[in-house]
This record gives structure tokens, sequence and C-alpha cells, in this order.
């Protein structure tokens, strides 16, 4: 069985359909992207994975368990959310925050012991951190934050990790450490990564799934289905551009034209 199903999935807010009849699975080892224009759903269905959100319509299966049940196999999904901005006086270090992670493994009587502080720890290195672990985690840029909540997600060993745009809102280098951080992750664990982003470009060597969101209507194929100008313009509209550089595809669409 896949690790991931959805079977012709609906998933509405009041009377409007946001997902319609969504069907993709997710293998072992998948690099999964989902994109799409702003608002066409894709943090909905991280949710619908999640078991957060209720389908209309459809099933979801996560690990073999359907998410609508009780499922323990929903702590097995590492998930970093979408960003909301943290005040920088929220009253917690890097390693803390790095810590509730083991939360949702231990339950509610255990505590952090020993071996979740080792992998806390082994886990801000991993993303690059170490150092940092008593900073006060408002207080470090976007880019630490993200790469923090990615350790976060990590903790406990997840079967699945689930990133939802991680690399918005923070300055170019930084989105440089985000991106490795989370290509790194991916080759060392082999977990099966859904990646919601705009910024495709540089994940398209490790891509073997992309699920394209449009409103009210949505694509699911290889990169080699999608990529494609005829199939972007469906949803992006004319100003979309597959160019192909020494071999590799890139996608431009008029978000990347700032000037
Ligand atoms: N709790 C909610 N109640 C009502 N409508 C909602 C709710 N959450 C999302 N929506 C609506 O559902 C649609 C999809 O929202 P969603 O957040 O899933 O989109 P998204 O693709 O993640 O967008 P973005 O790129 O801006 O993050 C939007 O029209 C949004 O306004
Ligand atoms: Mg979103």
């Amino acid at each position: 069985m896949a690790e991931i199903i959805f079977n012709e999935v609906t998933v509405s807010y009041g009377d409007s359909p946001v997902l319609k009849d969504l069907t993709f699975v997710v293998e072992k080892e998948e690099f999964v992207i989902i994109m799409g224009p702003n608002g066409t759903g894709k943090t909905t269905l991280v949710k619908t994975l999640l078991g957060v959100k209720k389908p209309d319509k459809g099933l979801v299966y996560v690990l073999g368990c359907p998410v609508q049940k009780v499922c323990p196999h929903r702590k097995k999904i590492g998930y970093v959310p979408q960003f909301q901005s943290i005040d920088p006086d929220f009253p917690a270090t890097l390693y803390d925050v790095v810590l509730t992670g083991s939360y949702a493994n231990l339950g509610y009587v255990k505590l952090p012991g020993k071996e979740e502080k080792e992998e806390a720890l082994r886990l801000i290195e991993e993303v690059g951190l170490k150092g940092m672990e008593n900073h006060p985690f408002g207080r470090l840029s976007g880019g630490q934050q993200r790469r923090g909540l990615i350790a976060r997600a990590l903790m406990g060993s997840p079967r699945i990790l689930v990133l939802d745009e991680p690399t918005a809102g923070v300055d170019l280098a930084s989105q440089n450490q985000v991106r490795s951080t989370i290509q790194e992750i991916y080759k060392r664990t082999r977990i099966p990564v859904l990646l919601v982003t705009h910024d495709i470009n540089p994940f398209l060597s490790l891509v073997t799934k992309i699920v394209l969101l449009g409103y009210g209507k949505h694509f699911v194929g290889g990169k080699e289905d999608i990529i494609r100008e005829e199939i972007l313009r469906e949803v992006y509209g004319e100003y979309v551009r597959v160019i192909e550089v020494a071999g590799r595809k890139y996608v431009m669409t008029r978000d990347y034209h700032y000037a």
C-alpha cells in the first residue's frame, strides 16, 4: 500500500469546495511538490492529510490508516506549518522549540528524557544551527526559524515530512540554506517529502511527482507531465514559460518578475 492515498477527496469551507475529487498517491521515497497560485487549497490539502480538516467526500490514508479515524500514524508525520510571524519575545529558546517536536510521541504523561534531548541537539546541528540552542526562538532570523521548525518536525523520526512553503518570505541566502537543509534531509532519510512551494526550480531534480492545484481544477503527474507550458497555463494563465538550459527545465511565472 502507498504511504499516502487521496482517493476522490473533496474538501470545502461552507458551500465552496476548495479541493474537488482529488486523487493521488505518494509511494515510499517520493519527493512530491504541491504547487498552485494563492488560495487554491495547498494548505487545505496539508490539513486534510494531517486529519485536521475533514473531507466532505473521499478517503485519505496515511501509512495504511484512514485519517478520518483515530489514527496513531498521524504522529508519524513531521510537519512544518506555513510561516506565521513569531513575537520576538516569544519565551522559548531554539532548543525548547525543537524539543516540543517529541511531545506527540511521548503522550501526556512522559516528559522528554535524555534520548529526546540528545536527539534535539543532533537535529539542531543537522539543520546547521549548532551553537544557537539557547537563542530566543523569536529573535532568530526567518530562515533560522524555518530550519529550527524543520528540526522540530524531524523529532521522533517521522515516516513522512510535510513542509508548507518553508522558503517563503525569507531572504535569498536563507532560502538557499533552507532548500539545502530539505534536500540533505531527503537524501539522508529517504522518507517521502511533500513540499508546498512556489519555488520549484531548485527541487526539480529530486521531484518524483507534482500536484498542481488551480481554481476548481488540478493536475497530478510526474514532472515530465506537469512541467509543460500547456499544462501550467491552465493554472497560471498565459504568463508562464518553461525554459530548458543544459538539459534542465526551469519554470518562469509572473511571480518571478518583481521589477
Ligand atoms: N478556515 C477557513 N475558513 C474559510 N475559508 C478558508 C479557510 N481556510 C482557507 N479558506 C479558503 O480556502 C481557500 C484555500 O485556502 P488555502 O489556505 O488552502 O490556500 P493555499 O493554496 O494554501 O493559499 P496560499 O498560497 O495563500 O497559502 C482560500 O480561498 C481560502 O480563503
Ligand atoms: Mg497556504
